[in-house]
């Protein structure tokens, strides 16, 4: 009964569903039973997740800008959902420099509207907003991030998502800290893979991209250390706490981490050789001059919130991390045509592991 069995039979709403995220929390919900409701932009390429597995025809899709408030409050009243994840966000720090301004308008006005919409749309019990690691105030420090550590982000993505979590935070304090109708949260998450994501200028499907056409990678910044994790250890906690929060209630609003255990902070450099010891078919070339555009090089999240008052911890070390993205990206390239069977079976393994260890969520 994992999660308490709490999204069976639920209408569950999620904006960003067309994407690699919200796609793959798409795929889990349903799997878990829920009636599940999409609202974003259409998919970027033939590739990308949603497309490879037909959620077209899985779920309820509905194509919207974020940046149309009007129309996203309409879509809630109409599907009148009981949980609310948001997802639909730009989430690229490189292209958040070539487009700063669409990027502040669909990460914090995108927010303003999810968060309207869920106020005026009585049967949202729970409300989910997914942020990032990226939105703590990088002192590049040596050790994790905390919840209660000041927000801040010097590129426009970072800047943008430490807004998204400011803007949560006034929500919960002027509409729902008083409201047990509807519970709050926020999710921040480092940087996550597995198969389905295609997105440009993140290194593993730049790096699968290259395998595919029997190139070599430039690697943009291999000595960056980042909190690797495979998409559905977060998506693990956003479900859980969602869950959470439904049956316990208030003392879990607010804003929670959802990344590794401290040692497994792997830089670019490692995460493409270990990959390399399982799939030896590309390569890659380090190049002389490294990337000068300010992008953190140390970033860890502090976990313990999760672990200690909600029970959540990741379920993969960083082999099987690696693993796991490894044989997602094979389904991409090599089973095309049951891709979606593909997802399920790592979502039944992944809780299968959870069990094994037993993690609340899976128990
Ligand atoms: N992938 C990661 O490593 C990572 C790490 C930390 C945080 N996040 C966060 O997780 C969330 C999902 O990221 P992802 O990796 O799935 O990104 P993605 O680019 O794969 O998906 C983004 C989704 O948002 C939608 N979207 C974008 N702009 C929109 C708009 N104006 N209106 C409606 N929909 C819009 C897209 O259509 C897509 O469905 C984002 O908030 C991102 O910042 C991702």
């Amino acid at each position: 009964m994992n999660f308490c069995n709490c999204y069976k039979g639920k209408k569950v709403l999620i904006t960003g569903h067309t994407g690699f995220k919200g796609s793959w929390l798409a795929i889990w919900l349903k799997y878990l039973g829920a009636d599940v409701y999409g609202y974003a932009l259409p998919p970027n390429s033939e590739q990308d997740n949603f497309v490879s597995c037909n959620l077209k025809d899985e779920i309820n899709h509905f194509e919207g800008d974020v940046r149309d408030g009007e129309k996203l409050k309409e879509y809630f009243k109409q599907i009148q959902p009981e949980f609310a994840f948001h997802l639909a966000a730009q989430p690229l720090v490189l292209y958040s420099y070539q487009n700063p301004v669409s990027t502040f308008e669909t990460n914090l006005m995108g927010t303003v509207n999810f968060f309207e919409a869920v106020r005026q749309t009585s049967s949202v019990k729970v409300a989910i907003n997914v942020t990032s690691d990226k939105c703590y105030d990088n002192k590049e420090w040596v050790w994790g991030y905390r919840e209660n550590d000041p927000m801040g982000g010097k590129d426009p993505y970072s800047a943008s998502k430490g807004c998204s979590e400011l803007i949560t935070a006034s929500y919960i304090n002027s509409f729902f800290k008083n409201d047990d109708s509807c519970l709050v949260a926020s999710a921040r998450a480092g940087n996550v893979i597995g198969g389905g994501d295609w997105a440009m200028d993140r290194i593993l499907p730049d790096y699968f991209r290259s395998v595919k056409d029997n190139k070599k990678l430039l690697l943009r910044n291999p000595y960056s250390t980042r909190p690797w994790q495979h998409v559905l250890e977060p998506l693990s906690g956003y479900l859980h706490l969602g869950s959470t929060l439904l049956l316990k209630g208030r003392s879990f609003i607010g804003g929670w981490n959802f990344g590794p255990i401290d040692t497994n902070n792997y830089s670019v450099k490692d995460l493409i050789d270990k990959i390399l010891l399982k799939d030896n078919k590309g390569g890659y070339i380090i190049p002389d001059q490294i990337e000068k555009l300010h992008e953190a090089v140390l970033l860890k999240l502090d976990v313990s919130k999760a672990v200690n008052l909600l029970n959540w911890e990741p379920v993969l070390n960083f082999d099987e991390t690696v693993s796991f993205t490894v044989s997602g990206y094979q389904d991409d390239l090599y089973h095309t045509d049951n891709i979606l069977d593909q997802r399920i079976k790592q979502i039944k393994l992944y809780t299968f592991k959870a069990k094994e260890k037993s993690i609340i969520w899976a128990t």
